[in-house]
């Protein structure tokens, strides 16, 4: 018996792990699909009186503890917990299960014990009320492996490393003058984009693939000082990108961390990390070496340099600490964005009252000028209220990035252990019924007159999540969006190709994006 449950377990994790992973060879996960849901199917039904015994005896132990006051959980099987309830899109079961469970639901996601918030107030109480005690990050597998050891903003352990390197980013990396001096970048990679779209004439426009390079570009030549716009370096990003979103079966059952090896992940990750650091490596030596400011002003590996020749952090910033500083500018800078625009473009396809409404917005502010300036952004309020609709509906990271209690704690009336790792559904508070009005609906008018922002102040509307460890690039990415979503429509009419509307399915991953690339006929607007 107990080698028909290993055999259970360990094809659940295959399977898990081939369906969340990109990056694994198409054989190899077609290999492991077949073999492995034909042995899944087989082993259910052989296994299934075995766990009904299981459950019922677990339910019948726990029930006989009384003395901790522990948040509902939804039945689980034993060693894999919960994980085969989170599926494809884990923050929509996550939302169904909080319909059953609750505000406060505790998981076991392997050997992990996993708090998932679902309310307002449980978002607060966390984030707010409690934040210090939340303010850690869980160790992760794969991110350690690309954060050099998490030695990154995101990922690094709640401490003084974490606040000294947190705080470059806050007041020089990403700090108001700093995004502001930026801005000609901003301009000339739009306008590159709308003159890559003026070229195509009407024919079609893969729209998802021109904001990819554009926030990308965008992204290169503010962090290294030049765009890298061959395909090579946007293979690199994409299979990192796709990493982080990969399923590690040993960050959630130690015992299993072989399955790792053996799926291929493991061999994949340590590949793309060496090459994604003998790029970075080239980027800094080039930097060091070329001290004379180049055209383009100071980037921001030069800023990082410049504070570690300062000293300003009172220990040595090592080699390794900026690589995975600037590691981090790119995985939090590029796909966040990318996606929210192309999510902006789709909304409104789907709602020609709306596109409509934001044209005009941006023809009378234009006034026939060639092209919308940032100083024209703070008048257009219907643009900024489509873009927060945008967030809202298709918050980009569903669940923010995961936290880790320190201490034990009450919250809402239960206990929570330290060690405990916590997933904020904004996603679902976003979308929560009580709270905001028809809220599948895409309505950017439910922000004109509300004064309702992203800056982690308001907890049913968490896309940049809040407290100490809330995104620090919120200036950076919301002028991006803004001026490249008002020069869009102000200067070209979108049209879908073909008959059918846009299909608007999401693919899991790090970020949540659209499954198939916006393809759109463009034709310039006459003003
Ligand atoms: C639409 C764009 C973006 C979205 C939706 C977004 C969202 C988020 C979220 C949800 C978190 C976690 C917050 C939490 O745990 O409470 C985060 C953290 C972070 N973001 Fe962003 N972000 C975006 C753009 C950016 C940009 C442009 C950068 C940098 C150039 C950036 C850098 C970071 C960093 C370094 C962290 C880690 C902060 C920490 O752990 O202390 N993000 N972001
Ligand atoms: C559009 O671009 C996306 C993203 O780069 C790509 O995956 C897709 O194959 C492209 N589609 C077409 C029809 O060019
Ligand atoms: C930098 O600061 C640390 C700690 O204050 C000190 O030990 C070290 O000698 C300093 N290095 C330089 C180059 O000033
Ligand atoms: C917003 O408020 C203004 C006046 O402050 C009012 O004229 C307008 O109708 C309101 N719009 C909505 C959508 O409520």
């Amino acid at each position: 018996m107990t080698d028909l449950t290993t055999w259970f377990f360990f094809a659940t994790c295959i399977y898990i792990t081939s369906n969340s992973c990109k990056v694994l060879s198409k054989f190899n996960k077609n290999i492991y699909r077949s073999i492995m849901s034909f042995t899944l199917q087989v082993l259910i039904f052989s296994s299934l009186p075995f766990i009904l015994a299981l459950l019922v005896l677990k339910s019948y132990l726990s029930s006989s503890k009384h003395h901790k006051n522990l948040p509902p959980s939804p039945p689980k099987l034993p060693l894999i917990g919960n994980l085969h309830q989170l599926g494809s899109s884990p923050h929509r079961a996550l939302q169904a299960m909080a319909q059953t469970y609750g505000p406060l639901i505790l998981l076991r996601l392997g050997s992990v014990p996993v708090l998932v918030a679902s309310s307002v107030e449980a978002a607060r109480e966390i984030m707010k009320t409690h934040d210090l005690t939340f303010a850690n990050r869980p160790f992760l597998n794969i991110p350690n492996k690309i954060f050099y050891a998490s030695q990154d903003i995101a990922f690094s352990q709640y401490g003084e490393y974490w606040r000294q390197v947190k705080s470059i980013a806050v007041l020089h990396l990403l700090s108001n003058k700093r995004v502001q001096s930026y801005r000609h970048v901003r301009d000339e990679e739009t306008l590159r984009m709308m003159e890559t779209i003026q070229k195509a004439e009407g024919s079609v426009v893969n729209l998802s693939e021109l904001l990819v390079s554009l926030t990308n570009n965008i992204i290169c030549r503010v962090a290294l000082g030049k765009r890298h716009d061959g395909r090579k370096f946007k293979k690199l990003l994409q299979q990192t990108m796709e990493l982080l979103g990969c399923f590690s079966v040993g960050s959630y059952i130690p015992s299993l961390r072989w399955v790792d090896r053996l799926s291929g992940l493991e061999k994949n990750a340590n590949a793309v990390v060496k090459e994604f650091d003998e790029f970075l490596e080239g980027v800094i030596d080039e930097h060091v070496n070329n001290k004379a400011v180049d055209v383009e002003g100071r980037d921001l590996v030069d800023v990082i340099l410049e504070i570690q020749r300062d000293n300003v952090t009172g220990f040595h910033l090592e080699r390794d600490m900026v690589k995975a500083i600037v590691l981090d500018v790119f995985t939090g800078g590029t796909d966040t964005s990318s996606t929210s625009l192309e999510w902006a473009i789709a909304e409104l396809l789907g709602h020609p009252h709306a596109m409509k409404k934001l044209q005009q917005e941006a023809l009378e502010i234009g006034q026939g000028r060639s092209m919308i300036s940032e100083d024209d952004l703070e008048n257009m309020p219907y643009l900024k209220a489509v873009l927060k609709e945008t967030l809202r509906l298709h918050t980009p990271l569903p669940l923010l990035v995961p936290r880790e209690s320190t201490r034990d704690i009450k919250l809402l009336g239960y206990d929570i252990p330290s060690g405990t790792r916590v997933l904020v559904n904004a996603w679902a508070i976003a979308r929560d019924p009580t709270i905001w009005e028809a809220p599948d609906e895409f309505r950017p008018e439910r922000f004109l007159n509300s004064s309702i922002d992203y800056k982690g102040f308001h907890f049913e509307f968490l896309p940049f999540g809040a407290g100490r460890r809330g995104c620090p690039g919120i200036q950076f990415a919301v002028v991006v969006n803004e001026l490249v979503l008002a020069n869009l429509v102000y200067k070209f009419n979108l049209a879908l190709m073909g008959e059918k509307g846009l299909d608007m399915s999401e693919t899991s991953g790090i970020t949540v994006h659209l499954k198939c690339p916006i393809l759109v006929s463009a034709t310039p607007v006459c003003s």
